[in-house]
């Protein structure tokens, strides 16, 4: 039985519209409890559910589980109400799915932002674990992909761990753009049973059920963190392939081939940078839903939902996965110190020592670039190793610890 079965009679839907309208929203189950608990105290609070109804709500929806759903239910919000049995058939006074479904959305967003930032501190404390082990530790550094100055792994690693932070602003910003409550919006226009308004209630009705830029936020803060996990699964992929051999995978976080059998891949890696794709895909989809959407609500809003669910699992998924793998990474130092021997990677040093003598840079940079030219090049003191960050004015120990503490 529809919620408007009386408008039409009794009339079932066609079967096959009654898949196509059905939502694919299970994952909303405890947020819409969450908020259906919200909206019963309102109600009592106006005197139109007594104690008995209420603790009659509340146990019952303490009660419901995703086994209890049927075919027959086009949305949790349907499903609840049919779950609550009698009581069912007064808790939807004041309030429509339109409000209802923006409310439990905007409750299933904040948390799936307080758990990004978690997934994100787990990965930030592991990055930052190999970072302390690798903190002198001379490794090429490239502009171009051609090798231009020595870093230290260390360091370089200190470059995704402020990407991450960035990441964790932004889920933040989308978390605390969730917090209002789209309740008492009713179907767009508040109810005349004029319920008190739910704790942080949204100050427009015809916003409360049209907003979703909550959720637009989530999958750009989503976007952006797959974006930098492309740039580190490249750089990993990069790193352990044998043309570099910086680092040997953990056999725990690398796949073999079904065919030749000496292969180790870094799947982890390239999944992780494929995602970037798929993640920016989300965002880009759920604009073109809401753009030219007249207010309030429309049933195009159902789609936001499935991007966002797909989201936080690909986060799941892809942060604690790539943490194993870095966290496992077998460095070979001497291949990467020997890339940094490369005497021509110090040409800017020798220039830069040529200007503490005295000498314009444009000229130091032409006199060593002669030298490079003819092969008569010779590399400056010190060379890369224990140090040599500090020569340049980074102090890669001191940033790990600062970093340690923003993120604990
Ligand atoms: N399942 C719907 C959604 O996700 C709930 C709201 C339905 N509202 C309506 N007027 N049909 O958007």
């Amino acid at each position: 039985m529809t919620l408007w079965a009386g408008r039409t009679g009794g009339t079932a839907l066609a079967p096959e519209v009654w898949d196509f309208l059905r939502a694919d929203d299970n994952e909303l189950l405890p947020y819409d409890i969450e908020g259906t608990l919200v909206h019963a105290r309102r109600l009592h609070q106006a005197g139109l559910l007594d104690d008995a109804d209420v603790r009659e709500v509340e146990e019952r929806l303490a009660a419901i589980t995703l086994a209890d759903f049927e075919e027959s239910d086009e949305d949790v919000h349907s499903a609840i109400e049919r779950l609550l049995g009698e009581v069912g058939r007064k808790i939807h006074a004041g309030r429509s799915r339109n409000d209802q479904v923006a409310a439990a959305f905007r409750l299933y967003v904040s948390h799936a932002c307080a758990e990004a930032e978690e997934e994100l501190r787990a990965f930030a404390l592991t990055l930052l674990d190999v970072a302390a082990t690798e903190a002198e530790t001379p490794l090429p550094g490239y502009t171009h992909l051609q090798r231009a100055i020595p870093v230290s792994l260390g360091h370089h690693l200190l470059a995704w761990v402020e990407m991450l932070e960035r990441d964790r602003k932004r889920f933040r910003f989308a978390g605390a753009q969730s917090l209002q409550s789209a309740l008492g919006g009713g179907a767009l226009a508040g109810s005349t049973l004029q319920l008190p308004p739910p704790p942080d209630a949204m100050r427009n009705t015809l916003d409360a059920v049209a907003d979703r830029d909550f959720a637009l936020d989530y999958l750009y803060a989503a976007a952006v963190l797959f974006t930098h996990l492309s740039r580190i699964g490249e750089e990993l992929v990069l790193w352990t392939s044998a043309e570099f051999g910086f680092a040997r995978l953990p056999e725990n976080a690398a796949t073999g081939s079904s065919m030749m059998p000496h292969k180790l891949n870094a799947d982890v890696a390239e999944l992780a940078r494929g995602k970037s794709g798929t993640a920016i895909g989300r965002l880009t989809g759920l604009l073109a839903t809401i753009k030219s959407l007249p207010l309030a609500y429309n049933k195009d809003l159902q789609e936001d939902k499935p991007p966002v669910f797909a989201a936080r699992a690909d986060i799941a998924g892809a942060l604690p996965a790539l943490g194993i793998l870095v966290g496992g990474l077998v460095f070979d130092r001497d291949r990467m110190a020997a890339a940094c021997a490369d005497p021509l990677m110090r040409a800017t040093d020798a220039a830069e020592a040529l200007v503490k003598q005295g000498l314009p840079f444009r000229d130091a940079h032409e006199q060593v670039a002669t030298t490079v030219r003819d092969g008569s090049f010779v590399a400056p003191e010190p060379s890369p190793g224990p140090g040599y960050m500090a020569t340049r004015g980074i102090d890669v120990a001191a940033s790990i610890a600062a970093a340690r503490e923003r993120w604990q």
